[in-house]
C-alpha cells in the first residue's frame, strides 16, 4: 500500500539553528505513530513543517503521492492533513456540538458544489456532518454534554471536544500535539483507546507527540525518536525500548 505521508531528508533551519536535520520516514493509513524526544528536540517543528506552518529548508514531503512542501497551511489542511494545537482555540460560549460544527463549516462553505447547487448538496453535507459530530461525541463519552457550553466543561472534556472538531471532517491524517496533557490518568487511557480505535476502525493515520512514555509504549504502532533535530530511532515500541541511543538521549537529559 502506498504510504499516506512521506518525508525525505527534511530539514528546517531557524536563523542558523538546525531544528530538524534530514528526517526521513513513511507514515501509513490506520497507523498510530508517536513522536518522542527531549524538550527542544524538534517535535513541534516536525508537525509545523508537515502542516506548512514553517518552511522546509531542504528535502521533500509527499501526501498521497503528491508533493505538499511549499504549500500554505490552509491548502495542506484542505488536502486532508489536520492538526490540533497545544492551546485549542475552542469558542467558550458555544456548546460542544456547536464547536464541532464550526470545524465542519470550513469544509461545507468552501465546497464549490455546495455553492453552485445551493442548498441541497450543502444541506445533505450538513446533515451528514451533524450525524458524524454526534456519533464522535458519543464515542468520546461526551454525548450527555453535547449541548453544554465549552466554558462549563472540564479541561479534559474540552480537549476531547477539540479532537472531535478536528475529526468531524474525516481527515485521512491527523496530527495531535500532546493530546493527553493535563488529563487525569483515566481520561488519558480513554483518549488513547479512542485514538487507537480511530486508527483501527476508521483507518485514519495518526501522528502524536507525547511525553507519557507508558502511553506511547502501549498505544502506538511505531515510535519516532528525535534528539537535537535528528531522527535517532524509528521502530516498534519494543525496538525503541531496547535502543541504546534512545536510552542515552533520555538519560542524558534526565
Ligand atoms: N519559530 C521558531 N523560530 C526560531 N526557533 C524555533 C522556532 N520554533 C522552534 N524553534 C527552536 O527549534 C528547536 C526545536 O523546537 P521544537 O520543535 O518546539 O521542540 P519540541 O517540540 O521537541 O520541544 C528549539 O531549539 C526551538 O527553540
Ligand atoms: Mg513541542
Amino acid at each position: 500500500m502506498e504510504p499516506l505521508l512521506e518525508l525525505q531528508d527534511v530539514s528546517v533551519q531557524f536563523a542558523g539553528l538546525e531544528a530538524l536535520a534530514g528526517v526521513t520516514f513513511e507514515a501509513r493509513a490506520g497507523e498510530v505513530r508517536a513522536v518522542i524526544g527531549p524538550n527542544g528536540a524538534g517535535k513541534t517543528t516536525l508537525f509545523n513543517v508537515i502542516s506548512g506552518y514553517v518552511p522546509a529548508s531542504g528535502g521533500a514531503i509527499h501526501f498521497k503521492g503528491e508533493p505538499i512542501h511549499g504549500l500554505a497551511p490552509h491548502d495542506i489542511s484542505a488536502k486532508g492533513i489536520r492538526r490540533t494545537f497545544q492551546n485549542g482555540g475552542l469558542f467558550p460560549e458555544l456548546t460542544a456540538l456547536e464547536n464541532v460544527l464550526t470545524g465542519l463549516h470550513v469544509r461545507i462553505d468552501s465546497s464549490f458544489l455546495g455553492i453552485v447547487f445551493g442548498s441541497r448538496a450543502a444541506r445533505e453535507a450538513e446533515r451528514e456532518g451533524l450525524a458524524r459530530a454526534r456519533r464522535l461525541l458519543d464515542l468520546m463519552d461526551l454525548g450527555a454534554i453535547a449541548d453544554q457550553p465549552i466554558k462549563d466543561l472540564s479541561g479534559g472534556q474540552q480537549r476531547m471536544v477539540e479532537i472531535v472538531r478536528t475529526l468531524a471532517t474525516d481527515p485521512p491524517l491527523l496530527l495531535l500535539d500532546e493530546p493527553v496533557v493535563g488529563l487525569s490518568p483515566p481520561m488519558r487511557d480513554r483518549m488513547m483507546e479512542i485514538i487507537r480505535r480511530l486508527a483501527g476502525e476508521e483507518g485514519i493515520g495518526i501522528m502524536l507527540i507525547e511525553h507519557v512514555i507508558d502511553l506511547v509504549m502501549s498505544g502506538s504502532d511505531v515510535i519516532v525518536v528525535l534528539s537535537s533535530g535528528q531522527m535517532i530511532a524509528e521502530g516498534s515500541p519494543e525496538e525503541v525500548r531496547q535502543n541504546r541511543e534512545v536510552l542515552e538521549a533520555y538519560l542524558g537529559h534526565a
